[in-house]
């Protein structure tokens, strides 16, 4: 079998497929890879913000504590510019501003107290968190009102709050709504609302030149890429945004909802730990990410709300599985011109990759899960030496997926990510096989592998929920609030690192099931 890789000439084209010998059920064919050495002319650049994080607006003051800003740390070291928190969401169309409130906030209506459907009354000390991850950069969201009442009257005491503790060098953008489709029924309507708080927010803070493109537009909803109905990030411009003052045109992916199922190994491998099904779910906002980037090229298309699974089981949502999910998911939007993906969280949610305090009543957290880990790997996969670039490593396969990342200064490849997705579970007696590539590596003598692991495999949900059996690593580090309180910590006392020797310019690697590699060649 013989597998493409775009924009590499035809006759050498290389990823084959050797059928070896002793094909025993651990040791599947090895895959022989092959990329261009020097990064190809379709290489994408890596945006060096691409990881990213956020918190449901209602609840951004139980994120603002020491324990959320090293789980930020953690991934901002990782990164060569400031890492961008997005305060947004459903609840940041409900909010509004009384100087008079003694606490930081009051729930007034909806699903008090943590459903990100809840309206909330702001006071001072809410704002005052915003001073908080002095080392980030902040978009927040200007309510457009729940009703479809864009009421500057309300939405400019808030914007100026925030503006004004996070300080302008640190503002990354000012979202205009959220999931707007549930209270503009039309994009027409949507362009007249947003426009009108936009306007006033550029009056307001007296907004110049290149400072004043700083908006985030639309914010859709996740299935609205797929059907443009009502309307999406396309129809939006279509409708007659103008893009003068528009930074980021945004969508919202949820690999899956759903409310019936039995959220088993089968259905994680079917639907979320699938190269496959995440391609053919990035396609759908295919349509949107081309307008932009052909129409609206100052404009940067960006996935500003984003989860593996609603309404699923923890285990399911925020496991290791999920965590694979993630890594591959992130990585193919970056492949896909996506400029950043945000991770999306809320105190009582269980696809959030950690929980910041104990504020749910069923007692939660704090905790970090396994899915953190995820954006750590993606992190340092992306780097922070110099601009890099990637390719996708294409092998037409549901359950494998690699990609090449060169430093787009020199045009050396530096690192391959590879990951093995298919499903295993320790809880089953069956073998962990393991899938073997033989990579090109030029002519150095060996090449060093970092590992994201978990024992037990897809279940797996870190050591603050499952205890020691549970626990994930990466290159040997894990992070977790009853051991380090986010600052990341190494169980066996060191990182680890393997060297793998090659030979007549090849390595081989070896990547068990449900697990993912980076493979450095410097
Ligand atoms: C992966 O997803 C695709 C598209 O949904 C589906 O056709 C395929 O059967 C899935 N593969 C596995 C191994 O479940
Ligand atoms: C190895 O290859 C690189 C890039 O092709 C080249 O710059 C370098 O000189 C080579 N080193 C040796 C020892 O051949
Ligand atoms: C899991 O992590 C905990 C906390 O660091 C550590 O004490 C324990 O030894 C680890 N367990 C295994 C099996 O590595």
């Amino acid at each position: 079998m013989q597998f493409t890789i775009p924009g590499y000439p035809k006759e050498s084209i290389l990823v084959w497929l050797f059928l070896s010998q002793n094909n025993g059920l651990a040791s599947a064919a090895t895959l022989t890879l092959s990329y261009p050495t020097s990064m190809p002319t379709n290489a994408v650049l890596a945006p060096p913000n691409f990881v990213s994080v956020g918190f449901e607006t209602g609840f951004f003051d139980n994120y603002a504590n020491d324990f959320s800003e090293n789980l930020v740390s953690s991934l901002a070291k990782r990164m060569r510019v400031p890492l961008i928190i997005r305060v947004g969401g459903t609840s940041g169309d409900r909010i509004r501003y009384d100087p008079d409130l003694p606490v930081a906030k009051k729930c007034i209506d909806g699903e008090c107290p943590d459903g990100s459907s809840s309206s909330f009354v702001l006071g001072p000390k809410y704002f005052d968190k915003f001073k908080r991850f002095p080392n980030a950069q902040f978009t927040f969201q200007a309510s457009l009102g729940k009703e479809g009442q864009a009421n500057p009257e309300v939405s400019l005491p808030c914007v100026r709050q925030a503006w004004n503790a996070i300080g302008a060098d640190r503002v990354a953008g000012i979202a205009l709504g959220n999931e707007p489709s549930f209270f503009y029924d039309t994009e027409n309507q949507y362009v007249n609302g947003a426009m009108n708080i936009q306007n006033a927010i550029v009056d307001a803070l007296a907004l110049k030149g290149d400072q004043a493109k700083l908006f985030e537009i639309a914010d859709t909803l996740s299935n609205a890429a797929q059907t443009h109905r009502p309307y999406a990030v396309k129809e939006i411009f279509q409708a007659g945004y103008k893009d003068k003052h528009v930074k980021f045109a945004a969508e919202h992916y949820y690999q899956i909802t759903g409310t019936d199922h039995p959220w088993d190994v089968a259905q994680l491998q079917a639907e979320l730990m699938n190269h496959t099904a995440i391609v053919a779910k990035l396609k759908q906002h295919l349509e949107s990410i081309n307008f932009v980037k052909n129409k609206h090229s100052s404009v940067r298309y960006i996935l500003s709300e984003t989860g593996s699974a609603l309404n699923t089981p923890l285990k399911w949502s925020a496991g290791f599985g999920a965590t694979l999910w993630s890594v591959d998911f992130q990585i193919a939007a970056m492949t896909h011109n996506v400029k950043r993906v945000v991770d999306s969280g809320r105190p009582a949610a269980k696809h959030s990759s950690w929980v910041p305090d104990d504020s749910v009543a069923d007692g939660d957290g704090p905790q970090v899960r396994a899915l953190f880990m995820a954006n750590v790997f993606v992190a340092d996969f992306v780097g922070s030496e110099s601009k890099s670039a990637i390719l996708e490593a294409n092998m037409n396969q549901d359950l494998l997926s690699g990609y090449v990342m060169y430093n787009a200064e020199t045009g050396k490849r530096e690192r391959l990510a590879l990951l093995n997705l298919r499903a295993w579970d320790a809880t089953t007696d069956a073998e962990r096989g393991r899938q073997a590539f033989s990579v090109p590596v030029g002519n150095a003598s060996s090449v060093k592998i970092r590992t994201l692991h978990a024992d037990r495999g897809v279940f797996a949900t870190g050591f603050d929920i499952g205890g020691t059996r549970n626990n994930v690593t990466w290159a040997g580090e894990q992070w977790s609030y009853l051991v380090d309180k986010g600052k990341g910590h190494f169980p066996a006392r060191q990182p680890e690192e393997e060297t793998i020797t090659a030979e007549n310019g090849r390595a081989v690697v070896k990547v068990p099931q449900s697990e993912a590699v980076i493979m450095s060649f410097t």
